[in-house]
Formats: C-alpha cells, structure tokens, sequence
C-alpha cells in the first residue's frame, strides 16, 4: 500500500499544481488525507486550467448551462460555477468534500447544486455542457477510468467542453497500482472526434515539504463538435 503523508509545496513553483499529499512510496494502493488536503487549500483562487477553460467556452458561446465537476473537494470550483450561473452536479466520494460543498453554497444557489457523494466511476452522468476534473481523475482506477471516460464521452453535449487533467506516466506517483496514468498517445485516443483547444504537458521536477518530486501531467480542453462550432 502507498501511504500518503500531507506534503506542500516549499514554493508555489508552478500555480497549476495542487498542494496535494504525496506517496511516500511506489507501488500499491494509495491512502491519501482528502480532510486534511481541503484544510490546507481552503479560500485558494480557482486553479488556471479551470480559468483557461471557462474562457475557451465562453470565447465559443457557451453560455452557463449544465456543468459538472468531479472530483470537486475544497469546492472552489464548484462554487465558482454557481456564482456564474451554471447549473453543477458536483462529484466526489469524499463525505467531507459534500459536507463543505453542503455548508458554503449560497441558499439562492442550491436549487442548481445536485451533489452525489460516489467515485466518478459510480455516478450518474447528466447531459453536460462543460466537465471540469482537477487532479481528479488520476484517482480512478485503470477499469473506473475507462467506464468513466466512456461515459463522459455519451453525456458532452455538442458544443460542450470537457477540461481536465490528468497524471502522466512519468509522474512520481506512477507506481500507485489503483490509479491511472496516461501517455500523450493516450491522451489523444482520449479525444478522439473531440476538437483539442489545448493540451498542456507538463514534464518537469518539482519540490515539496517531503522533497523532490517529478511532476507529470496533461491539462487538457477540448470541445464536441456541433452546436456553435
Ligand atoms: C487532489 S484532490 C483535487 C481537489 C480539487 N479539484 C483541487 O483542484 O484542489 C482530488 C479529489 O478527487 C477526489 N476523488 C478521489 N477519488 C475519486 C473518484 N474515484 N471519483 C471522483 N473523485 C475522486 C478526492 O476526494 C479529492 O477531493
């Protein structure tokens, strides 16, 4: 089993990553401390891919329809979508990821909130305009991933975007045997048929309070071709 221990980031190097926890070895399954992990990035800015991908849709015409959000943790996110008037199905099997979501929504905001406390891989997908999955999807599992991403690729609406990121093979955490890492081959299949807005790789060493670690991952945007397009 690869334990988790919380670990920030000695220096924001690059405002992209999560100041998530790290396996302190390879291989096994991973244990990571969400409760803990929420704590710690509580009140930060929206991460830049989320930023990124609410421009490219809205440059496209997409106007705030149904969104969904997996993986959506500390909620700030989620709660960004609301105040711009999305509708959001917001995922996440953590409960205190649905007990903050619960606590901080607006009471004018809730009606438009539907949140389901499963892994992405055990959800009910809504037809969508915009997926958003930030250091998410990473947690699925090789076969939760496929059924997920198969699923995701039933529910885009035309037009709509999907924005995610995804680790890559030479991420430290790769080992992990109960995630799913891809290579930019993989990466493409993923998107078969979709337009590519952008794919961003990230290849690079990074640090941590726990020490060096190699950062590898795809930040990807792309669009079902249809409606507006
Ligand atoms: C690294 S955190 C990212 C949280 C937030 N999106 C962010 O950028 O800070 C990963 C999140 O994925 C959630 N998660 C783990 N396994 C999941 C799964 N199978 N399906 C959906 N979410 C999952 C965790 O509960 C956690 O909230």
């Amino acid at each position: 089993m690869v334990t988790f221990s919380l670990a920030l980031r000695r220096k924001p190097a690059l405002a992209e990553q999560p100041e998530v926890s790290e396996p302190v070895s390879s291989g096994g399954a991973v244990e990571p401390n969400w409760d803990e992990y929420y704590r710690r990035t509580l009140g930060r800015e929206p991460r830049p891919l989320f930023r990124r991908g609410i421009a490219a849709a809205t440059a496209a015409g997409v106007v705030p329809g149904q969104a969904v959000e997996i993986g959506f943790g500390d909620v700030t996110e989620t709660l960004t979508l609301l105040d711009a008037g999305w509708r959001v199905l917001a995922v996440d099997p953590t409960p205190a990821a649905a007990e903050g979501l619960r606590s901080r929504v607006r009471p004018s905001h809730a009606e438009r909130l539907e949140i389901q406390a499963a892994p992405a891989q055990d959800s009910s997908l809504v037809p969508f305009d915009l997926l958003y999955a930030g250091y998410a999807l990473s947690f699925l599992d090789r076969d939760g991933f496929r059924r997920f991403w198969l699923t995701v690729r039933d529910r885009l609406r035309p037009g709509g975007f999907v924005v995610v990121n995804i680790f890559g093979v030479r991420d430290t955490w790769a080992g992990a045997s109960d995630m799913t890492f891809v290579d930019r081959e993989e990466v493409d299949r993923l998107l078969e048929g979709l337009e590519v807005v952008e794919i961003l790789e990230e290849d690079a060493d990074g640090d941590s309070f726990s020490g060096p670690k190699h950062w590898h991952v795809f930040d990807v945007i792309a669009r079902r071709p249809g409606a507006n397009s």
